[in-house]
Protein backbone atom coordinates (compact mmCIF):
# COMPACT_ATOMS: atom_id res chain seq x y z
CA UNK A 1 0.00 0.00 0.00
CA UNK A 2 1.01 3.63 -0.67
CA UNK A 3 2.03 5.65 2.02
CA UNK A 4 4.22 8.74 0.50
CA UNK A 5 2.73 11.31 -2.00
CA UNK A 6 4.15 13.93 -4.66
CA UNK A 7 3.64 17.10 -3.32
CA UNK A 8 3.05 20.19 -5.56
CA UNK A 9 2.13 23.70 -4.16
CA UNK A 10 0.14 22.43 -1.24
CA UNK A 11 -1.34 19.54 -3.07
CA UNK A 12 -1.25 15.77 -3.01
CA UNK A 13 -0.29 13.65 -6.28
CA UNK A 14 0.35 9.68 -6.38
CA UNK A 15 4.53 8.79 -6.59
CA UNK A 16 3.02 6.23 -8.90
CA UNK A 17 3.77 7.42 -12.88
CA UNK A 18 3.51 11.25 -11.86
CA UNK A 19 6.23 13.86 -10.32
CA UNK A 20 6.67 17.12 -9.53
CA UNK A 21 8.88 18.40 -12.72
CA UNK A 22 6.39 17.81 -14.95
CA UNK A 23 3.64 18.94 -12.64
CA UNK A 24 5.74 22.43 -12.49
CA UNK A 25 6.60 22.14 -16.33
CA UNK A 26 2.23 21.81 -16.73
CA UNK A 27 1.73 24.91 -15.05
CA UNK A 28 4.78 26.94 -16.16
CA UNK A 29 5.76 25.68 -19.70
CA UNK A 30 3.49 23.45 -21.39
CA UNK A 31 1.62 25.56 -23.81
CA UNK A 32 -1.94 24.76 -25.20
CA UNK A 33 -2.83 24.85 -28.71
CA UNK A 34 -6.42 27.06 -29.70
CA UNK A 35 -7.07 23.50 -31.38
CA UNK A 36 -6.58 21.89 -28.22
CA UNK A 37 -10.03 19.89 -26.24
CA UNK A 38 -9.12 19.45 -22.37
CA UNK A 39 -12.10 17.28 -20.38
CA UNK A 40 -11.59 18.70 -16.96
CA UNK A 41 -13.08 17.00 -13.78
CA UNK A 42 -12.47 16.50 -10.38
CA UNK A 43 -11.74 12.17 -9.92
CA UNK A 44 -14.97 9.94 -9.90
CA UNK A 45 -17.08 12.60 -11.77
CA UNK A 46 -17.78 10.43 -14.76
CA UNK A 47 -14.43 11.48 -16.43
CA UNK A 48 -14.20 7.66 -18.82
CA UNK A 49 -17.72 8.15 -19.47
CA UNK A 50 -17.06 11.61 -20.90
CA UNK A 51 -13.79 10.76 -23.08
CA UNK A 52 -16.07 7.87 -24.46
CA UNK A 53 -18.68 10.12 -25.59
CA UNK A 54 -16.14 13.01 -26.56
CA UNK A 55 -14.26 10.03 -28.50
CA UNK A 56 -17.42 8.71 -30.08
CA UNK A 57 -18.25 11.95 -31.12
CA UNK A 58 -15.08 12.61 -33.19
CA UNK A 59 -15.82 9.14 -34.80
CA UNK A 60 -19.58 10.38 -35.65
CA UNK A 61 -20.46 7.11 -33.70
CA UNK A 62 -18.15 4.73 -35.33
CA UNK A 63 -17.31 2.47 -32.27
CA UNK A 64 -13.58 1.11 -34.14
CA UNK A 65 -10.99 3.74 -32.51
CA UNK A 66 -12.90 3.03 -28.85
CA UNK A 67 -12.79 -0.35 -29.32
CA UNK A 68 -9.53 -0.69 -30.31
CA UNK A 69 -7.45 2.08 -28.25
CA UNK A 70 -7.40 2.43 -24.50
CA UNK A 71 -8.64 5.32 -23.22
CA UNK A 72 -5.44 7.55 -21.76
CA UNK A 73 -4.09 6.73 -25.41
CA UNK A 74 -7.38 8.26 -26.79
CA UNK A 75 -7.08 11.38 -24.41
CA UNK A 76 -3.51 11.28 -22.92
CA UNK A 77 -3.78 12.55 -19.13
CA UNK A 78 -2.07 15.34 -18.89
CA UNK A 79 -0.60 15.44 -15.86
CA UNK A 80 0.52 11.41 -15.66
CA UNK A 81 4.00 11.48 -16.75
CA UNK A 82 3.27 9.07 -20.05
CA UNK A 83 0.67 11.34 -20.85
CA UNK A 84 2.49 14.74 -20.74
CA UNK A 85 5.55 12.68 -23.11
CA UNK A 86 2.71 12.24 -25.58
CA UNK A 87 0.85 15.25 -25.35
CA UNK A 88 4.21 17.82 -25.73
CA UNK A 89 5.60 15.86 -28.52
CA UNK A 90 1.71 15.92 -30.64
CA UNK A 91 1.22 17.89 -33.82
CA UNK A 92 -2.31 18.99 -34.64
CA UNK A 93 -5.29 19.41 -32.30
CA UNK A 94 -5.58 17.32 -28.77
CA UNK A 95 -7.70 15.73 -26.74
CA UNK A 96 -6.18 15.45 -22.97
CA UNK A 97 -7.60 14.95 -19.69
CA UNK A 98 -6.86 16.18 -16.58
CA UNK A 99 -7.74 16.62 -13.32
CA UNK A 100 -5.58 19.05 -12.33
CA UNK A 101 -6.91 21.88 -10.42
CA UNK A 102 -7.34 25.65 -11.20
CA UNK A 103 -4.20 26.55 -9.82
CA UNK A 104 -2.01 24.49 -11.08
CA UNK A 105 -3.44 24.04 -14.97
CA UNK A 106 -1.88 25.61 -17.63
CA UNK A 107 -1.23 29.54 -17.30
CA UNK A 108 -1.51 29.66 -21.00
CA UNK A 109 -5.08 28.02 -21.29
CA UNK A 110 -6.19 31.57 -19.50
CA UNK A 111 -5.20 33.28 -22.58
CA UNK A 112 -6.09 30.98 -25.16
CA UNK A 113 -9.52 29.91 -26.34
CA UNK A 114 -9.15 25.84 -26.21
CA UNK A 115 -12.01 24.29 -25.61
CA UNK A 116 -12.37 22.88 -22.17
CA UNK A 117 -15.61 20.89 -20.56
CA UNK A 118 -15.85 20.48 -17.00
CA UNK A 119 -17.72 17.94 -15.79
CA UNK A 120 -19.02 17.67 -11.97
CA UNK A 121 -20.62 15.05 -10.23
CA UNK A 122 -22.53 15.33 -6.92
CA UNK A 123 -19.49 14.99 -4.41
CA UNK A 124 -21.21 12.93 -2.09
CA UNK A 125 -21.48 10.37 -5.23
CA UNK A 126 -18.29 11.68 -5.80
CA UNK A 127 -16.73 10.70 -2.25
CA UNK A 128 -18.18 7.28 -2.49
CA UNK A 129 -17.08 5.74 -5.79
CA UNK A 130 -13.39 7.13 -4.68
CA UNK A 131 -13.57 5.62 -1.57
CA UNK A 132 -14.48 2.15 -3.41
CA UNK A 133 -12.31 2.92 -6.38
CA UNK A 134 -8.61 4.23 -4.70
CA UNK A 135 -8.86 1.28 -2.04
CA UNK A 136 -8.73 -0.93 -5.01
CA UNK A 137 -5.28 1.01 -6.40
CA UNK A 138 -1.54 1.66 -5.21
CA UNK A 139 -2.01 5.22 -6.20
CA UNK A 140 -2.97 6.59 -2.50
CA UNK A 141 -2.83 5.98 1.28
CA UNK A 142 -6.20 3.50 2.14
CA UNK A 143 -8.09 5.32 4.60
CA UNK A 144 -9.54 1.85 6.09
CA UNK A 145 -13.16 2.98 6.42
CA UNK A 146 -15.71 4.98 4.51
CA UNK A 147 -15.81 6.93 8.17
CA UNK A 148 -12.41 8.27 7.82
CA UNK A 149 -12.16 8.79 4.08
CA UNK A 150 -15.33 10.76 4.26
CA UNK A 151 -13.95 12.49 7.06
CA UNK A 152 -10.56 13.15 4.76
CA UNK A 153 -13.55 14.57 1.83
CA UNK A 154 -14.40 16.90 4.01
CA UNK A 155 -11.46 18.38 5.27
CA UNK A 156 -9.56 18.39 2.18
CA UNK A 157 -6.09 17.66 2.08
CA UNK A 158 -2.96 18.41 4.66
CA UNK A 159 -2.60 21.08 2.09
CA UNK A 160 -4.45 23.75 4.16
CA UNK A 161 -1.74 23.11 7.05
CA UNK A 162 1.10 24.19 4.62
CA UNK A 163 -1.40 27.18 3.21
CA UNK A 164 -2.60 28.45 6.19
CA UNK A 165 -0.72 27.84 9.60
CA UNK A 166 -4.13 29.12 11.52
CA UNK A 167 -5.70 25.86 10.37
CA UNK A 168 -3.59 24.32 13.39
CA UNK A 169 -5.11 25.95 16.19
CA UNK A 170 -8.58 26.02 14.62
CA UNK A 171 -8.39 22.30 13.52
CA UNK A 172 -7.47 21.80 17.59
CA UNK A 173 -10.04 23.92 18.89
CA UNK A 174 -12.53 21.66 17.38
CA UNK A 175 -11.41 18.73 18.78
CA UNK A 176 -10.76 20.00 22.23
CA UNK A 177 -11.63 23.79 22.53
CA UNK A 178 -10.21 24.50 26.18
CA UNK A 179 -6.78 23.34 25.32
CA UNK A 180 -6.16 24.69 21.72
CA UNK A 181 -3.55 26.61 22.22
CA UNK A 182 -1.35 23.73 24.27
CA UNK A 183 1.66 23.34 22.48
CA UNK A 184 1.49 19.93 22.67
CA UNK A 185 -2.28 19.74 21.21
CA UNK A 186 -1.09 21.80 18.70
CA UNK A 187 2.07 19.21 17.92
CA UNK A 188 -1.04 16.37 17.79
CA UNK A 189 -3.48 18.43 16.03
CA UNK A 190 -0.80 19.07 13.06
CA UNK A 191 0.13 15.67 13.05
CA UNK A 192 -3.43 14.64 12.78
CA UNK A 193 -4.09 17.49 10.02
CA UNK A 194 -0.96 16.05 8.33
CA UNK A 195 -2.44 12.71 8.16
CA UNK A 196 -5.30 13.70 5.86
CA UNK A 197 -4.82 13.19 2.11
CA UNK A 198 -7.09 13.24 -0.73
CA UNK A 199 -5.35 13.97 -3.61
CA UNK A 200 -5.62 16.70 -6.22
CA UNK A 201 -6.77 18.47 -3.29
CA UNK A 202 -10.40 19.49 -1.83
CA UNK A 203 -13.45 18.79 -4.06
CA UNK A 204 -15.22 22.55 -3.06
CA UNK A 205 -11.88 24.40 -3.86
CA UNK A 206 -11.52 22.57 -7.50
CA UNK A 207 -15.38 22.78 -8.60
CA UNK A 208 -15.36 26.75 -7.07
CA UNK A 209 -12.13 27.49 -8.81
CA UNK A 210 -12.81 26.41 -12.20
CA UNK A 211 -16.55 27.11 -12.28
CA UNK A 212 -14.91 30.82 -11.97
CA UNK A 213 -14.61 30.28 -15.77
CA UNK A 214 -18.12 28.78 -16.11
CA UNK A 215 -18.82 32.26 -18.48
CA UNK A 216 -16.75 32.00 -20.83
CA UNK A 217 -17.72 30.56 -24.46
CA UNK A 218 -14.62 28.70 -24.73
CA UNK A 219 -16.09 26.37 -21.42
CA UNK A 220 -18.40 23.98 -21.10
CA UNK A 221 -20.11 22.85 -17.41
CA UNK A 222 -21.35 19.44 -17.61
CA UNK A 223 -22.76 17.14 -14.59
CA UNK A 224 -22.78 13.67 -14.23
CA UNK A 225 -26.59 13.91 -13.04
CA UNK A 226 -27.59 15.21 -16.45
CA UNK A 227 -25.78 13.37 -18.09
CA UNK A 228 -27.91 10.38 -16.55
CA UNK A 229 -31.00 12.01 -16.63
CA UNK A 230 -30.69 12.97 -20.47
CA UNK A 231 -27.98 11.61 -21.74
CA UNK A 232 -29.18 12.62 -25.60
CA UNK A 233 -29.82 16.19 -24.65
CA UNK A 234 -26.04 16.22 -22.84
CA UNK A 235 -24.84 14.52 -26.16
CA UNK A 236 -26.06 17.17 -28.39
CA UNK A 237 -25.03 20.03 -26.00
CA UNK A 238 -21.21 18.43 -26.71
CA UNK A 239 -22.16 18.54 -30.22
CA UNK A 240 -23.45 22.13 -30.53
CA UNK A 241 -20.09 23.23 -28.20
CA UNK A 242 -17.69 20.88 -30.42
CA UNK A 243 -19.79 22.79 -33.81
CA UNK A 244 -19.92 19.11 -34.92
CA UNK A 245 -23.04 18.30 -36.51
CA UNK A 246 -23.79 14.67 -36.15
CA UNK A 247 -27.35 12.59 -37.49
CA UNK A 248 -29.51 10.88 -35.60
CA UNK A 249 -28.62 7.45 -36.46
CA UNK A 250 -25.20 9.06 -35.56
CA UNK A 251 -26.20 10.01 -32.41
CA UNK A 252 -27.69 6.69 -31.39
CA UNK A 253 -24.44 4.88 -31.96
CA UNK A 254 -23.05 7.39 -29.44
CA UNK A 255 -25.50 6.72 -27.00
CA UNK A 256 -24.99 2.83 -27.39
CA UNK A 257 -21.32 2.81 -27.03
CA UNK A 258 -21.39 5.15 -24.41
CA UNK A 259 -23.53 3.44 -22.08
CA UNK A 260 -22.73 1.79 -18.83
CA UNK A 261 -23.30 -1.57 -20.02
CA UNK A 262 -21.25 -1.66 -23.52
CA UNK A 263 -18.13 0.58 -21.40
CA UNK A 264 -18.29 -2.05 -18.80
CA UNK A 265 -17.83 -4.63 -21.10
CA UNK A 266 -14.99 -2.96 -23.39
CA UNK A 267 -11.55 -3.38 -21.83
CA UNK A 268 -10.22 -0.28 -24.33
CA UNK A 269 -12.59 1.47 -21.49
CA UNK A 270 -13.15 -0.14 -18.18
CA UNK A 271 -9.55 -0.06 -16.98
CA UNK A 272 -8.22 -3.44 -17.01
CA UNK A 273 -5.98 -3.35 -18.97
CA UNK A 274 -4.71 -1.09 -16.01
CA UNK A 275 -0.92 -2.85 -14.96
CA UNK A 276 -1.17 -4.94 -12.07
CA UNK A 277 1.71 -2.39 -10.02
CA UNK A 278 -1.41 0.32 -9.68
CA UNK A 279 -4.09 -2.09 -9.26
CA UNK A 280 -4.95 -4.60 -6.08
CA UNK A 281 -7.66 -7.25 -6.25
CA UNK A 282 -10.83 -6.26 -8.13
CA UNK A 283 -10.31 -2.87 -9.30
CA UNK A 284 -13.54 -1.92 -10.75
CA UNK A 285 -14.02 1.51 -12.79
CA UNK A 286 -17.28 0.69 -13.61
CA UNK A 287 -18.88 0.27 -10.15
CA UNK A 288 -22.41 1.28 -10.51
CA UNK A 289 -22.78 4.00 -12.63
CA UNK A 290 -25.84 5.75 -10.61
CA UNK A 291 -26.50 9.06 -9.13
CA UNK A 292 -27.26 8.69 -4.92
CA UNK A 293 -25.88 5.76 -4.25
CA UNK A 294 -24.14 7.56 -1.40
CA UNK A 295 -27.94 7.64 0.28
CA UNK A 296 -26.36 3.62 0.57
CA UNK A 297 -23.88 4.59 2.59
CA UNK A 298 -23.74 7.92 4.39
CA UNK A 299 -25.34 7.43 7.79
CA UNK A 300 -27.85 10.30 9.04
CA UNK A 301 -25.27 12.27 10.77
CA UNK A 302 -22.86 12.02 8.18
CA UNK A 303 -25.52 13.12 5.55
CA UNK A 304 -26.05 16.22 7.60
CA UNK A 305 -22.53 17.32 8.31
CA UNK A 306 -21.87 17.37 5.03
CA UNK A 307 -24.84 19.08 4.11
CA UNK A 308 -23.52 21.62 6.31
CA UNK A 309 -20.15 21.25 5.23
CA UNK A 310 -21.69 22.05 1.21
CA UNK A 311 -23.53 24.83 2.14
CA UNK A 312 -21.51 26.39 4.01
CA UNK A 313 -18.75 26.23 0.88
CA UNK A 314 -20.86 26.52 -2.08
CA UNK A 315 -22.73 29.35 -0.43
CA UNK A 316 -21.74 31.65 -2.90
CA UNK A 317 -23.32 30.16 -6.24
CA UNK A 318 -26.82 30.92 -7.60
CA UNK A 319 -29.64 28.57 -6.24
CA UNK A 320 -30.41 25.91 -8.71
CA UNK A 321 -26.84 25.59 -9.91
CA UNK A 322 -26.66 22.39 -8.87
CA UNK A 323 -28.87 19.95 -9.97
CA UNK A 324 -28.36 17.53 -7.01
CA UNK A 325 -29.20 20.09 -4.94
P1 LIG B 1 -19.42 4.74 -9.55
O1 LIG B 1 -18.18 4.36 -8.83
O2 LIG B 1 -20.37 5.52 -8.71
O3 LIG B 1 -20.08 3.58 -10.21
P2 LIG B 1 -14.23 8.55 -13.33
O4 LIG B 1 -14.28 8.11 -14.76
O5 LIG B 1 -14.14 10.02 -13.16
O6 LIG B 1 -13.19 7.81 -12.58
O7 LIG B 1 -15.65 8.21 -12.68
C1 LIG B 1 -16.02 6.88 -12.44
C2 LIG B 1 -17.51 6.85 -12.17
O8 LIG B 1 -18.22 7.09 -13.40
C3 LIG B 1 -17.95 5.48 -11.66
O9 LIG B 1 -19.02 5.74 -10.73
C4 LIG B 1 -18.46 4.83 -12.93
O10 LIG B 1 -19.36 3.78 -12.72
C5 LIG B 1 -19.12 6.03 -13.62
N1 LIG B 1 -19.26 5.78 -15.06
C6 LIG B 1 -18.32 5.42 -15.94
N2 LIG B 1 -18.85 5.22 -17.15
C7 LIG B 1 -20.18 5.47 -17.04
C8 LIG B 1 -21.27 5.42 -17.95
N3 LIG B 1 -21.12 5.07 -19.22
N4 LIG B 1 -22.50 5.73 -17.47
C9 LIG B 1 -22.69 6.09 -16.18
N5 LIG B 1 -21.68 6.15 -15.26
C10 LIG B 1 -20.44 5.83 -15.70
Amino acid sequence: MMTEYTWFEGIAFSTIGMKKENLEDIRNKFVVKEEDLILLTYPKSGTNWLVEIVCLIQTRGDPKWIQSVPTWERSPWLESNIGYSVLINKEGPRLMTSHLPFQLFSRSLFSSKAKVIYAIRNPRDVLVSAYFFWGKTNLVKNPGSLETYFEWFLKGNEAHAYRNPLWIPTFVWKISPNTYLCPCNLAIGYLLLVSVVIIYGSWFEHVCDWLSMREHDNFLVLYYEDMKKDTMGTIKKICDFLGKKLGPDELDLVIKYSSFEVMKENNMSNFSLIKKDVITNGLNLMRKGTTGDWKNHFTVAQAEAFDKVFQEKMAGFPPGIFPWE
